[in-house]
């Protein structure tokens, strides 16, 4: 269960949130449980965080590992901070920043290389959904951003499917819309990487994921966890879906 709290929250806000939240969650068996916070906020959240059941990631990174790339954060920088996770590709870095799915594989490489946990976006806009290409965009996503990935590589991420057209809207994709990506996305990984990695990835599902709708989504046999945006920024409402 990972929170991707995108460009909220001060890291004096970041240290009342875990102190609200922890508590709440320290008894989630079999689940692991991820925060990805704004660069300024991960060392807080790493030092309120040690020793816990949550781990912290960042939301992005630059995948030289130093230089002059004014502005950037690189893969063994958050290493070195303590992060476990990076997200990489998620649809607000594709729509506003130009991430593509060449860099998309680049920034996966460079997070993998410096020992980071990476959390993969893909998903179709809603043009996409209507003119019935939802597969075909998944399938260009997986092949350029993620097929490139050696075996060894593929073991280190976890794929979230995210329907553009659910983030931030409230409008979930159904259980039953989610179940078929997310069956779809797993076809691709047994073609590429086999039966057993198939069987090992997790797929997150994304999308105005809330403590009313996350047990309808988890018990779709392919959705294994949520990558959660408005619902994470408040400690009791991502506590119930940690605890769902
Ligand atoms: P919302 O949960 O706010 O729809 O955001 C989903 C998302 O983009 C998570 O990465």
């Amino acid at each position: 269960m990972a929170a991707n709290w995108k460009m909220f929250k001060t890291p004096a806000e970041t240290t009342v949130f875990f102190t609200n939240f922890l508590p709440l969650v320290k008894d989630a068996g079999n689940c692991e449980i991820a925060v990805c916070a704004p660069f300024i906020d991960l060392p807080v959240a790493i030092a309120a965080t040690h020793e816990s059941n949550v781990t912290v990631g960042g939301q992005n990174l630059y995948w030289a590992k130093e230089g002059a790339f004014t502005g950037e954060i690189s893969g063994p920088m958050l290493k070195a901070i303590g992060c476990t996770w990076v997200i990489v590709g998620h649809s607000e870095r594709r729509q506003y920043f130009g991430e593509t799915e060449e860099t998309v594989l680049k920034r996966t490489k460079a997070a993998i290389e410096a020992g980071l946990k990476v959390i993969v976006c893909i998903g179709e806009v809603l043009a996409e959904r209507e003119s019935g290409q939802t597969e075909a965009v998944l399938q260009a996503q997986f092949d350029g951003g993620i097929a490139g990935l050696s075996a060894a590589e593929f073991a280190q991420i976890v794929i979230a499917y995210e329907p553009v057209w659910a983030i931030g809207t409230g409008k979930t994709a159904t259980p039953e819309m989610a179940a078929d990506a997310h069956k779809a996305v797993r076809a691709l990984v047994a073609a590429k990487f086999g039966a057993d990695a198939a069987g090992a990835i997790r797929i997150l599902y994304g999308g105005s994921v809330k403590p009313d709708n996350v047990s309808s989504l988890m018990a779709q046999e392919d959705i294994d966890g949520a990558l959660v945006g408005g619902a994470s920024l408040d400690p009791v409402s991502f506590s119930k879906i940690v605890n769902y």
